[in-house]
């Protein structure tokens, strides 16, 4: 482990910073030791908010080039501490998802990658708005510990070959600070600042290979694909000039992925499908996706074809690796799955179930509308501090390109704490479907590949 914090600073940063936000201003690329020199000042203090939020709004309107955004990715790296991975163990790899609506990929991909051989730090989030957190849907587990210091993390990973929890205090400081003034500063939406956010904390996980999952739709952060295919690309190429191996799929998020929305039911999904070889089920969508992150991470990490390392994921997973691996993780940061289920199984919830109105196809599954309405029903927080119910969420019974008959069920929602948002939620949810007369394809999932 290496900590990077606090190394002497050469510059007189407030002299230096005006002239370095006025660089940006006029659309000059700013010199390496500049971005290192502001970042390393902002992150002790010496450079107030004001300088920082000023230079990210020039950096949001005149960009930055590829070196750029990699010297700004190394800077907030390096703001705190870096993981090592000792040499002579399995090689490492992550996943790293740009958030989505029922994303419980990480539950398959990252064991199903330990499963394979790889060791897997993932550092994972917590959710606000929209998208649901990682972290938070573990925590629907009883005892699931995901606040683990940087000591835990590395022997469960050592250990068991992957854990997954939050990113502690010590890792990239510059981020968090820096993150939270773009929340309140219009200054999010910049590719270069987005690859340094992200990539700065991947990196510093330390794992050789990163593969990345840059969704795009109705219920993703980027909603344009020109836009996610730039991150994406951006994203691959920072990892590559950081000496890591890289790869990046866009992927479908104009409906949620899979059947479960919530963070309990998610979670249970994720094991149904790790529980049975998922082929000419209705979870295949989700496991061949699964499989071609964790194939990826596995062709990248051990050198071989991508064909050899998509066989033995779907192997892997076909024979019940993937989900013993999950368990064990589990199990390691103190997670009941026995407790999980029993809860699970005398939940006291109350329900709604909405029906098709009329018969037809499936055409659209709006994913940011049912995200609201799995908010409203208390999945997520709408803002931070907000308690979540765990046991609340949305079922859809059809997917995408389905036949239904008039009165067959679509959805139903499960709420323990909001028995008053049901019926608003319902009515939400059910605007979020369009059913046509013709039938129609259910589209791609994978919709660029890099
Ligand atoms: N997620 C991050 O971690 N950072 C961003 O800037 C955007 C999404």
């Amino acid at each position: 482990m290496a900590n990077n914090a606090g190394r002497k600073y050469d510059i007189i940063p407030n002299m230096i910073a005006k002239q370095v936000i006025e660089k940006k201003r006029e659309g000059k690329a700013l010199g390496s030791a500049e971005i290192r020199e502001f970042v390393r000042g902002f992150t002790a203090g010496d450079i107030p908010d004001y300088q920082m939020s000023a230079l990210a709004m020039a950096v949001c309107c005149q960009g930055m080039t590829v070196r750029e955004t990699a010297d700004l990715t190394d800077a907030m790296m390096r703001s705190g501490v870096t993981l090592e991975w000792p040499a002579g163990g399995a090689p490492t790899a992550d996943k790293h998802s740009t958030g989505g609506v029922g994303d419980k990929l990480s539950f398959i991909i990252q064991p199903l990658a330990a499963a394979c051989g790889l060791r897997v730090p993932s550092l994972v989030g917590r959710g606000l708005g929209l998208t649901g957190g990682t972290a938070d849907k573990l925590e629907s587990v009883p005892g699931y510990n995901a606040s683990l210091t940087l000591g835990e993390f590395r022997e469960t990973v050592e250990r068991v070959g992957v854990a997954m929890a939050c990113q502690t205090a010590e890792i990239c400081p510059a981020d968090k600070k820096l993150y939270a003034l773009r929340d309140v500063t219009g200054t999010v939406a910049s590719i270069p600042l987005i690859t340094a956010s992200i990539l700065s904390k991947k990196l510093a996980e330390g794992a050789g290979t990163l593969v990345f999952d840059v969704k795009c739709g109705s219920g993703a952060f980027m909603r344009e694909r020109g836009d996610a295919l730039a991150l994406a690309e951006s994203l691959v190429s920072g990892a590559k000039a950081a000496g890591r191996g890289a790869a990046a799929l866009v992927t479908d998020m104009d409906a949620p992925l899979g059947f479960a929305v919530g963070n309990a039911n998610e979670i249970e999904e994720a094991i149904d499908v790790m529980s049975r070889p998922a082929r000419g089920t209705r979870h295949e969508p989700l496991a061949a996706l699964g499989v071609e992150f964790a194939a990826r991470m596995v062709s990248l990490a051990q050198g071989t074809g991508l064909e050899a390392a998509r066989e033995l994921a779907w192997s892997r997973l076909d024979d019940g690796a993937a989900l013993a691996k999950f368990l064990e993780m589990v199990a390691a940061q103190g997670g009941d799955i026995e407790a999980f289920r029993r809860r699970r199984a005398s939940r006291c919830v109350h329900r709604w179930r909405i029906s098709a109105m009329k018969s037809g196809h499936v055409r659209r599954i709006d994913a940011a509308a049912v995200a609201l309405a799995a908010l409203e029903l208390g999945a997520g927080r709408a803002k931070e501090g907000d308690v979540i119910d765990f046991d609340a969420g949305i079922s859809l019974a059809v997917g995408r390109g389905e036949r239904v008959a008039v009165g067959a069920e679509l959805a139903t929602l499960e709420t323990a704490t909001r028995q008053d948002a049901l019926e608003s939620a319902a009515g939400a949810l059910y605007r979020a479907f369009e059913i046509v007369p013709e039938p129609c394809e259910p589209p791609r999932l994978v919709l660029e590949e890099l």
